[in-house]
């Protein structure tokens, strides 16, 4: 595919799988400042660390095809920026977010810091006219997720949010798939993420005072854990798949193995409920293994596996009859002609199908986080959001942080209505 029709599939793509378009209360975008089509989009990322140095190297890789360029980066972590400045040695370096936002000729920003420091920096770029790309989820707090999104559609300014999958051709196809009714009627949808590791990162033997900066992750002041960085990425794919929303979420969580002193669960499941009946059935550890992650769509007509690219048609393709004397062969083999038993057992255990299904695209060769790079990029050059995009992200992180909500409280968790975009 060339650039455009890349650019035209993927806008095409989201549109379709968009969550709900309608204007609403906060829907009052004006459009944002727009670049000519050719003005390199020259952006600052706040939180250089592990992804935020991947999101660099991307688009390093296509600085000069794609016109754009990190021009600063801001940590307040000397490792972190000396490790970013060996990625982009000419970005101006800031300490402090809110110095960025002031420079000259910036046009937006990436903000991949931990979890809990999301929103200050997002709402404050977008308030000085500044388009972001915010990792996922975006928030830890409700309260937070809303004034972030109350910010995006007030200023019209863009907010793009981390999640790749909805740039990733095999899942964009795959929804196409659902979408067109080829898995039928879809009524289940399970989806996992499964570790075996202690998720803990090395903290510096000299400044043991560091764990729970480097290890954010693990307590509660600054993340979920589990729900806010693993499972937002396939809650956002099953409201896709189902083009809707939750009407309930009911949970249970526990620290089951990984019991050294973190605050978040190492073991969680969820039920999801729709309001067609739909059950979305989701659960994620980091004790073993061997299940990897996926999503599974599930309709009476076939089965997508979102993650490993396979589509299964719930009647698999029959082989064709073998000729007459190999037929004969195979059934002596098979024992057809053999003696009738007696006695044999009443019922035959419902093995799960041996059929490996058929690839949804031919070259899976990207996880998306590229295409959304560019899909960014486009962005902020036009002036305009990717319809439907930001509405993924946002429901994605509402709904993780209420399934958080059912396993703290073991209640069954509706979405208020306040926090709802229409
Ligand atoms: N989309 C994805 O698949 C994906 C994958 C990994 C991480 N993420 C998201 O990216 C974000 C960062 O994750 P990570 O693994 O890179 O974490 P990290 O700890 O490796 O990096 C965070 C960086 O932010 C810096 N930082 C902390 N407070 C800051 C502040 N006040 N101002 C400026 N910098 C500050 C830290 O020093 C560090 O360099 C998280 O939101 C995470 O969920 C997304």
């Amino acid at each position: 595919m060339d650039n455009q029709s890349r650019r035209s599939f993927l806008k095409k793509g989201l549109i379709a799988g968009s969550v709900m378009l309608a204007p609403g209360t906060l829907l009052n975008m004006t459009n944002a400042q727009s670049l000519s089509q050719k003005e390199k989009v020259r952006i600052g990322v706040v939180g250089p660390g592990s992804r935020g140095a991947h999101l660099i190297r991307l688009i390093n890789s296509v600085r000069e095809k794609e016109n754009i360029e990190v021009v600063a980066i801001c940590d307040i972590y000397e490792p972190s920026i000396k490790h970013a400045l060996s990625l982009v040695p000419d970005a101006k370096v800031f300490r402090d977010y809110r110095s960025m936002l002031e420079m000259k000729d910036l046009h937006a920003i990436i903000v991949a810091t931990p979890l809990h420091e999301h929103a200050k920096s997002t709402v404050d770029a977008l308030n000085n006219g500044i388009h972001v790309f915010c990792e996922k989820a975006m928030a830890l707090t409700l309260d937070d997720t809303y004034a972030m999104a109350e910010a995006h559609f007030r200023t019209g300014n863009i907010l793009h949010i981390g999640h790749q999958r909805l740039f990733d051709p095999k899942f964009l196809k795959g929804m196409n798939r659902i979408h067109n009714g080829d898995l039928g009627i879809v009524t289940q949808i399970r989806a996992y993420w499964h570790r075996n590791n202690n998720w803990r990162r090395p903290v510096p033997a000299d400044n043991p005072e560091l764990e729970r900066f480097i290890n954010w992750r693990l307590y509660r002041e600054y993340s979920l854990g589990l729900m806010t960085e693993l499972a937002s990425h396939h809650i956002q794919v099953a409201n896709w798949a189902k083009k809707s929303l939750p009407v309930a979420v009911r949970g249970a969580g526990s620290i089951s193995y990984w019991k050294d002193g973190r605050e978040v669960e190492d073991n969680v499941a969820l039920i999801y409920s729709y309001a067609d009946g739909t059950q979305f059935i989701y659960d994620s550890m980091i004790q073993n293994k061997k299940y990897g992650l996926e999503v599974q769509v599930m309709g009476d007509k076939g089965t997508i596996e979102l993650e490993s690219n396979r589509l299964f048609k719930e009647e698999p393709p029959t082989p064709p009859k073998p000729a007459g004397i190999v037929q004969l062969i195979q059934n002596i083999n098979e024992g057809v002609f053999g003696a009738v038993s007696i006695g044999s057992s009443s019922w035959d255990a419902e093995l799960a199908s041996t059929y490996t299904g058929d690839p949804v695209v031919a070259n899976d060769t990207t996880d998306g986080t590229l295409e959304q790079l560019i899909a960014f990029a486009d962005s902020v050059r036009e002036g305009k959001p990717v319809p439907g995009l930001f509405e993924q992200g946002y429901y994605g992180s509402v709904w993780t942080l209420l399934g958080q909500e059912a396993i703290d409280t073991g209640k069954v968790i509706t979405m208020p209505e306040n926090l709802s975009l229409f």
